[in-house]
């Protein structure tokens, strides 16, 4: 095979947050991927960087009371701990606020230019008078046009679904100083989608194979739908935080115009760094160009970043593939910024939990489509323990105690032939059936036929029953002894290929199995793997995931100094404390101890802390056990809003569903909502109970006085 030359990027993250799940799974399956295809020996060139520039960065880091710069230096900090935690094997991160990506974006723009496909017209936009700024779409609010809900987005309506323009919007406000925006003028820079030379180029490149059957038909259908492509606005006014437009004092590149380039920008930092010239590399047409992405940013990827590049023209050069995958939810729910980010990854990783049984979970979930993956607790845990460690995991165990107590751990010299006699199958063809796989993205696959390898190997070391072998090793003039030596070496040679097999997913687990079985670094050749020739004694190489340890992800967190924060040390003089019906179930993570509670009870808070604790009165509108829960009830509750809202609470030993539906209680409203293993809970209810529950027990929900209703604030 000719040798590959990968040029790899995931998404730019945008520098306004922590990494979170749906970040982390785009990381493991690039990561995978890469991996692979270094074990076969291509040469790779993996980077990533944060996306810092827009207005919202810029918003958020005004409200912080920072530079952007600062602000986004801080977020940069914070990546390392996510890659290395996860094993996400970047060469390089970068920023798209670098002098790399301000050269790449400007000279990219003056090329564009230069082939008129730049144009300026003057637009007509949502002016703060009091920030003095144009106002993106989402820092527009006011009533939908259509059906009146207040409070609705610059640019759609959350009730009703409608689209509009901001100026079509009714009473509309500055979400940002509440001021009533003015339409002004200004001049914008945009980017000639429509020129036909543009339509095209865009025709062929979506037809040349480089994109999912399902991607290409979005994108011709935007190409070639009813709706004309129209030109795309690329230039942004000044207060904003990006790269200057050469030529254009006061404009700026609008974010998705130079995050992008910050893939070449980051390739580019590389280059420097490792002492390689970034436009060789661009020029190799052997290099490949490849994009990992989710499903939400096609557009971008399949239509204005291709078509920059190719008007840009030489070292640049189109993308060879684009890989767009589905979403993650976590137990059938979408994740979302404002209602929780699902599994937050570095709790999982301060949890001590394993970060290759993540890996392995998504890999067996993902595939080549652009499907949702779901992430399900209870499948978590049968699919690590039962297949990863049942399977494949404890066949070295289970061998290597023999080979290690009767043979020395001398392995057997087994000829490949024998492997396919006794498991059925033949490793090297299973191995190529799983490179396809890998190169396909097919990763759900390459672990299901791995997996079934794995069956076969445990399927004939038990029928061949070793233990009975090892009771008669005498016997038999050492025939006994011959046969269970082959027995243990035939399916350690079996576990070999697996372990070379899963290493893409399973990097670190792969290590310390090569090390065992000392058969050095295995590499993704044709030829036969190594030769074993003595293993060293099995130290255990996966723990099993605990379902303690799940829960602990998905539990509350400890409420320091807010309603809820519950002394362990009864205070004599309070005979009962009003408590979060749900600390009662959330064990605390490794994270919370931290904040454990004070003996002498909370410290006094000021009014100001109090009045952070949002209050307020709910109807319960239904009450409803939870299946698997011992102590949770599940509350639909009405707390004067649109949208009822959902609560887990640890008051079933006190309650019957049915007593409940129908009252009035207080909720905590304001309490982040907490991804548990049940779903999201949106607020707490507030109870009465003893201090110590075991001497006393008793649950008592509060109940307002007749008269008050859903909603009402509780101060
Ligand atoms: N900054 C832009 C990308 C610029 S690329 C030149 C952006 N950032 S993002 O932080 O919102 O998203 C980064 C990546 O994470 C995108 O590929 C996005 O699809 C992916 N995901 C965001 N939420 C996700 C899930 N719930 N599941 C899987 N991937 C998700 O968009
Ligand atoms: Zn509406």
């Amino acid at each position: 095979m000719t040798h590959r030359e990968l040029f790899v990027t995931t998404a730019l993250p945008y520098a306004n947050g922590p990494l979170h799940i749906g970040h982390v799974m785009e990381y493991i399956q690039a990561d995978i991927w890469v991996r692979y295809q270094r074990l076969r020996g291509a040469t790779v060139h993996f980077v990533g960087a944060d996306d810092a520039h827009g207005a919202p960065i810029m918003i958020a880091a005004e409200k912080a009371g920072k530079t952007p710069q600062q602000y986004v230096a801080e977020i940069a900090a914070s990546r390392r701990q996510y890659l290395d935690g996860f094993f996400l094997s970047f060469d390089h991160w970068h920023s798209t606020d670098s002098p790399e990506n301000t050269e790449l974006s400007q000279e990219i723009y003056r090329r564009l230019r230069a082939k008129e496909l730049i144009a300026t017209r003057t637009i007509e936009q949502f002016y703060d008078p009091v920030k003095g700024m144009f106002l993106p779409d989402r820092y527009i609010r006011g009533e939908c046009p259509r059906c009146g809900a207040a409070d609705q987005y610059g640019d759609s309506c959350e009730v009703c679904g409608a689209v509009y323009a901001p100026t079509e919007l009714k009473h509309p406000r500055s979400a940002l100083s509440g001021a009533t925006p003015e339409l002004r003028a200004s001049e914008h820079h945009f980017f000639r989608l429509s020129d036909s030379r543009c339509r095209e180029f865009l025709r062929g490149w979506i037809q040349g194979g480089r994109l999912q059957p399902e991607v290409a038909n979005k994108a011709r259908e935007w190409l070639d739908g009813e709706r004309e492509l129209a030109d795309w606005d690329i230039s942004r006014d000044a207060p904003y935080f990006g790269i200057p437009i050469p030529d254009a004092p006061g404009k700026y590149f609008y974010v998705w115009l130079d995050a992008p380039i910050g893939y070449l920008a980051s390739l580019k930092a590389y280059c420097a760094r490792r002492g390689l010239d970034f436009e060789a590399v661009l020029r190799n047409p052997r290099t490949e160009q490849i994009h990992f992405i989710g499903k939400d940013i096609i557009y971008f990827h399949t239509l204005f970043w291709p078509a920059m590049l190719e008007f840009a023209g030489p070292p640049f050069k189109v993308p060879d593939r684009v890989n767009v995958h589905g979403f993650i939810t976590v137990s059938g729910e979408k994740m979302s910024k404002s209602r929780g980010t699902g599994i937050d990854p570095l709790r999982y990783l301060a949890l001590g939990m394993n970060p290759e049984w993540l890996r392995y979970y998504i890999a067996a979930k993902l595939n080549a489509h652009v499907e949702d993956v779901d992430f399900n607790p209870d499948d978590f845990i049968q699919r690590v323990n039962s297949d990863l460690i049942g399977k494949y995991v404890n066949i070295a165990s289970r061998a290597a105690t023999f080979l290690t107590r009767y043979f020395e751990g001398r392995v057997a010299d087994v000829a490949e032939h024998r492997m396919q006699a006794e498991f059925g199958h033949s490793a090297e063809g299973i191995g190529k059936d799983i490179a396809a796989a890998y190169e396909d993205r097919e990763f759900g696959k390459a672990i299901r036929l791995a997996m079934a390898f794995a069956d076969e190997i445990n399927t004939a070391f038990d029928a061949a029953k070793p233990w009975e072998l090892a009771k008669k090793l005498a016997q038999d003039g050492g025939e006994n002894a011959r046969r269970l030596q082959e027995v243990c070496s035939l399916t350690l040679r079996g576990f070999q290929y697996l372990t070379l097999w899963l290493k893409p997913v399973l990097p670190q687990l792969a290590e310390e199995a090569e090390s065992f079985l000392g058969c050095g670094a295995m590499r993704w050749e044709s030829a036969a793997l190594p030769p074993l020739e003595r293993i060293r004694p099995y130290r255990h190489l996966m723990a099993r995931v605990e379902e303690k340890q799940v829960d602990a992800l998905f539990a509350l967190p400890a409420i320091a100094g807010a309603a809820g924060a519950t002394p362990t040390n009864a205070n004599p003089t309070k005979e009962t404390k009003v408590s979060s019906s749900e600390n009662a179930t959330a064990p605390l993570s490794a994270n919370d101890t931290a904040a454990a509670p004070q003996p002498a009870g909370p410290a006094p808070i000021s009014i100001d802390d109090f009045a952070r604790v949002e209050l307020r009165i709910a109807r319960i509108v239904n009450a409803e056990p939870v299946e698997g829960a011992e102590k949770l009830l599940r509350l639909t509750v009405d707390v004067g809003e649109e949208r009822p809202r959902n609560v887990f609470a640890g008051i079933k030993s006190a309650y019957q569903p049915e007593q409940l539906i129908g009252k009035l209680t207080v909720v905590v409203a304001n309490l982040a909502p907490r991804k548990m293993k049940f779903g999201v809970s949106e607020a707490m209810v507030l109870a009465a109970s003893h201090e110590d529950q075991k001497e006393h027990p008793g649950l008592f929900l509060l109940e307002p006085h007749s008269g008050a209703q859903p909603g009402m604030r509780v101060r």
